[in-house]
């Protein structure tokens, strides 16, 4: 994939930026809109995600994933994780560095880099995703009531070059994206992913509405639902949204 970056100094979001280019001028693949800060950058469940002017690193980059089905666009939350978890765990080589289910990168009990993507369908095929990603990386205080924000600089002790976290990301991305298209590899990417996952085939709290409820964390089912044992030894399904951790 040939990347091609746009580099803004204030946006609002590249999510956002990244879907306008799509609608009016549609770009190639590998296009990476990169911001020194978003004033409106957009987290899950309508939370905002904060991030100080020119510490940490928020991009969006555009795929054209042909080879996904839509059913499993899973894959690309797959993919995008364990990419960020391997670039993490090279700055950081004696911690834990887990994906939380389904794509929060969390270094010990600490959230260091979330995900939010956007795909746009056409009939039967996913014609492009908008992989957005935040990763901290020097900000070493955090305003907003996100639970555990944490930043590289925190473990690291010096600064780091958000510029070379963006490129050795968008290095890791290549090298599983380019993968993606033998049937063997989704096999390994799902034997990667759980061996990553936070919880796997461990007990956990976790909360669905106002109940809050021990289980464990057997796997991951079809659509990339969390697969949960519960106490009376049956299994459930979870959508995203529909479970969270109680950590
Ligand atoms: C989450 O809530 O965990 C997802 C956070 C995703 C944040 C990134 S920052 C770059 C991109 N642009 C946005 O507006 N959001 C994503």
């Amino acid at each position: 994939m040939n990347y091609r970056i746009k580099h803004f100094e204030s946006i609002d979001s590249t999510n956002k930026l990244a879907l306008e280019l799509i609608n009016n001028s549609p770009p190639d693949e590998g296009l990476v809109v990169w911001a020194d800060e978003q004033t409106e950058g957009k987290g899950h469940s309508n939370n905002l995600w904060e991030s100080e002017k020119g510490k940490n690193l928020t991009f969006s980059l555009v795929l054209k994933p042909s080879v996904i089905d839509p059913a499993e666009q899973f894959i690309l939350t797959q993919m995008i994780s364990l990419a960020i978890r391997t670039l993490i765990t090279k700055f950081v080589p004696d911690e834990a560095v887990k994906i939380k289910w389904p794509n929060d990168i969390y270094i010990a009990y600490d959230k260091v880099a979330g995900i939010l993507i956007q795909n746009i369908l056409k009939g039967n095929e996913i014609d492009y995703s908008v992989i957005g990603i935040g990763l901290n990386v020097n900000q070493e205080t955090f305003r907003s009531d996100a639970p555990n924000p944490i930043s590289l600089i925190h473990y690291t002790g010096a600064s780091v070059s958000v510029e070379d976290v963006l490129s050795k990301l968008l290095i890791e991305i290549n090298t599983i994206y380019s993968r993606l298209g033998s049937k063997n590899y989704l096999e390994k990417l799902n034997k990667l992913y759980l061996e990553n996952l936070y919880l796997y085939k461990k007990q956990g709290n976790f909360r669905e509405g106002k109940n809050e409820f021990k289980a464990t964390l057997e796997g991951i089912g079809e659509y990339g639902r969390l697969k949960l044992r519960l106490e009376n030894g049956k299994i459930q399904l979870f959508d995203f949204k529909e479970v969270e951790f109680v950590l």
